[in-house]
């Protein structure tokens, strides 16, 4: 197995070669986040995850968002916003939510991200626009209930969804958006990151346990992930789960919610890797 490029292995396995791709976009490139899988592809070599097209769909939000509405999975109300015609805020019910479309770990989102204020938020939605390149603005109907996050790994007889776990917020004041904003995702000093907490349902809960499941798996296939993959879920006003984002590269590092959740499911770091690649077409 030889190391390539920071971030990427190419391993020449049975003749074939097979990149684990673990690149990210360069900051502020999020579309770049593709690049290298579709460089790979390009080249002939088997890529582990997801294909380039996927990782490139599910980059993009508002796509994503079309895409699982068509194969019936809920998501939070809400669609593009032109910021010098804030329209969408029309459609839309209040609180709202503003983001980048094609942004992840949070970029872009702080508390002023939420607001019920229009005003506030064409504000907000041309302040995002001049800040990501001009990319599309997001405004989304802020769901107030739960939110979790829902791992998938490959195995032996299609794709294991992973013990699901709940984002919680501690002691969070009641004007302060319950939210995995940056801070809350980058900033080890700010109670945003100390008072978020990964919390398991541990099989507590199993009716919602199942539905998040289900959903999880419905948002793996619609989208058409493979080896591995995250689907964060929050529940609406009424209690119905919606699918925020699926992310077809998440992070496997070992202080990240895809290694929390697998350590959950009692499979060892070795096993998911052995599985990521078994999914990539490797054989021992
Ligand atoms: N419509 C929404 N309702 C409630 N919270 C949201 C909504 N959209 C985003 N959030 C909050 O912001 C966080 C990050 O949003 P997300 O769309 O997943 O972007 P990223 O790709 O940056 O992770 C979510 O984990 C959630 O806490
Ligand atoms: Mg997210």
């Amino acid at each position: 197995m030889a190391v390539g490029a920071a971030g990427v292995e190419v391993a020449s396995i049975n003749g074939a070669d097979t990149v684990v791709n673990l690149v990210e976009s360069p900051p502020g490139l999020p579309g770049f986040q593709c690049e290298a899988a579709e460089a790979f592809e390009r080249l002939g070599l088997r890529i582990t995850g997801s294909p380039a097209a996927v990782i490139r769909a599910t980059t993009d939000k508002e796509a994503t968002r079309r895409t699982l509405a068509g194969h019936g999975v809920a998501v939070a109300p809400g669609g593009l916003i032109d910021p010098d015609n804030p329209a969408a805020l029309d459609t839309v019910p209040p609180p709202w939510i503003l983001k980048p479309a094609l942004e992840d770990a949070s970029l872009g989102l702080d508390d002023g991200a939420v607001t019920s204020d229009r005003a506030q938020a064409a504000a907000r939605a041309r302040d995002l626009r001049r800040r990501f390149g001009g990319q599309d603005v997001l405004v989304e109907h802020l769901l107030p209930g739960r939110e979790f996050n829902i791992a998938i790994l490959a195995g032996a007889s299609g794709p294991e969804v992973l013990p699901p776990a709940e984002m919680t917020f501690v002691d969070f004041p009641p004007d302060r958006p319950r939210i995995l904003g940056w801070e809350a995702k980058w900033d080890q000093s700010s109670f945003a990151y100390r008072n978020t907490v990964r919390v398991f349902l541990d099989g507590a809960e199993p009716e919602l346990g199942e539905d998040l499941a289900r959903i999880a798996r419905r948002a793996w296939a619609a989208c058409g992930l493979a080896g591995y993959g995250r689907v964060d879920i929050r529940l609406d006003d009424d209690g119905t789960p919606c699918v925020l984002e699926v992310n077809a590269n998440p992070c496997i590092s070992p202080d990240a919610g895809f290694a929390a959740a697998t350590a959950a499911a009692g499979i060892e770091p070795a096993e998911v890797v052995r599985r990521i690649l078994t999914a990539a077409g490797w054989s021992q």
